[in-house]
């Protein structure tokens, strides 16, 4: 049990980097893994969900060295992998889950995977059925639709999978299959998801494409492939991790903080939109010839000032999913309403953010309503400092521990340990530019 007591502040000050990107971080090691010959991984995130990823892989007979500046990954081929002695731990981690299940469908060896609590209560029926639509044996051990999943060897095929839900994870774990199938394998969702999977698929010599349709619809392909090869590659800094200086900076009066090296997929940069809809004072300093497999990183510099309500919803969602903690936080300092909607993903989160982020605020004074697809919030009254209950949710205790520099009085979180999960110098950071 760690708690963490946040005490308010003023004018923030300092140049910070934030640590490589999560949902990149991932897919770097798994597609090292099943790619022939060596990736070199810098600016990796040395967080508990990727280290889970990597245990995983290593389980299955692949050698990871993990040096200080980077991760160096033997791969083996799309069917180099060896069939684990145990149950695949992995801890926390959704990604790690839901996109290994793709690649574990494809090879000859059974194979359990199994999670802490909070992953064994989240929804894996979401990918074992296009998966089982391809011929995939995944199954739920428990009958519930949750882990631990068991997977025995099946032959793929590809399919046209329509995805009820914008979800990188679902067309990630669809795409991986594809890689394994006899045909070609589409996936289209409602709305455009994080792109990374594809994006990191073309750079390892896969065959992918993707087309915008014009009702916001988004379709994935990919054709099945003899083999992927090994890359260098660069992680950019991480925008959902930014995020939290990024609103450290906004909220707390006479701050100016910049913030270097961040990407900004536009896949993933909804937040910095709402942050320009909500009057913020922020620029983003493009960074030419830093672009790594796709992936286009800023410098972005922020200063106080105040900040007025906004309405969140329909496409923009997905591109900001991880971030809704923050801009509920940021939108109980602003001056008027801000309504999140379209955003139920929320619930099937590391806990129910719609409940824990509601909670949460009104412990702290805030004015906000929950609503079946997001929230309401009334801002623009100060907010006092509270315990917080961060349910061993890291965006929680992050999104909340910034929260407390701007109210008055103390805030303390519980469980603030759980920050490791995808940004284990937090604290650490927070302190530098609050000295
Ligand atoms: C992720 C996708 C998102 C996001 C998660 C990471 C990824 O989930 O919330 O933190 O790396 O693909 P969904 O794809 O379920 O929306």
């Amino acid at each position: 049990m760690s708690v963490k007591t946040i005490y308010p502040k003023r004018g923030l000050r300092g140049e910070i980097r934030v640590p490589g990107d999560k949902s990149v971080s991932h897919r770097s090691v798994m597609l090292g893994a099943i790619a022939m010959g060596t990736t070199e991984i810098t600016n990796f995130l040395k967080g508990a969900d990727c280290l889970s990823t990597i245990q995983c892989f290593r389980k299955m007979g692949i050698e990871i060295e993990q040096k200080k500046e980077r991760v160096v990954i033997r791969g083996k081929g799309l069917k180099g992998l060896t069939a684990p002695f145990e149950t695949l731990n992995v801890g926390n981690s959704g990604t790690t889950t839901r996109l290994m299940s793709g690649i574990l469908a494809g090879q000859n060896f059974k194979s359990v995977m199994s999670g802490d609590e909070s992953l064994n209560s989240r929804p894996m029926g979401r990918i074992m059925t296009p998966l089982s639509q391809m011929g995939a044996h995944i199954y739920s051990v428990y009958g519930n639709d949750c882990a631990p999943l068991k997977i025995e060897p099946g032959r793929l095929h590809g399919i046209h999978y329509q995805s009820p839900v914008a979800s990188a994870q679902v067309k990630s774990a669809v795409l991986l299959a594809g890689l394994y199938a006899d045909s070609e394998t589409l996936v289209t969702e409602p709305a455009l998801s994080r792109n990374h999977t594809e994006l990191m698929l073309q750079g390892f010599g896969a065959k992918v494409t993707s087309v915008l349709h014009s009702d916001g619809c988004a379709t994935a392909g990919i054709y099945p492939c003899k083999q992927i090869y090994g890359q260098k590659i660069h992680v950019p800094g991480d925008i959902s991790s930014a995020a939290y200086f990024i609103g450290a900076g906004l909220l707390v009066p006479g701050s100016e903080l910049l913030i270097r090296n961040v990407g900004t997929n536009p896949t993933r940069a909804g937040f910095l939109k709402v942050c320009e809809a909500m009057g913020a004072d922020i620029t983003c300093l493009e960074r030419q010839g830093t672009e790594n497999l796709g992936e286009p990183t800023c410098d972005i510099l922020v200063r106080s000032g105040t900040l007025h309500g906004t309405t969140i919803g329909g496409s923009l969602i997905p591109t900001l999913i991880d971030e809704i903690p923050m801009i509920a936080v940021m939108a109980a300092y602003a001056e008027g309403t801000t309504i999140i909607k379209d955003a139920r993903e929320l619930k099937v989160k590391e806990t129910d953010r719609i409940s824990t982020v509601t909670e949460n605020l009104k412990a702290m004074g805030a004015k906000v309503c929950p609503t079946d697809d997001g929230m309401m919030i009334e801002g623009g009254n100060p907010l006092s400092g509270a315990h917080i209950q961060s349910y061993l949710d890291h965006r929680i205790a992050m999104a909340f521990s910034i929260a407390g520099l701007a109210a008055e009085g103390e805030t303390v979180i519980e469980d603030s340990q759980c920050v490791d999960v995808s940004y284990p110098e937090f604290f650490e950071t927070m302190e530098t530019i609050c000295n």
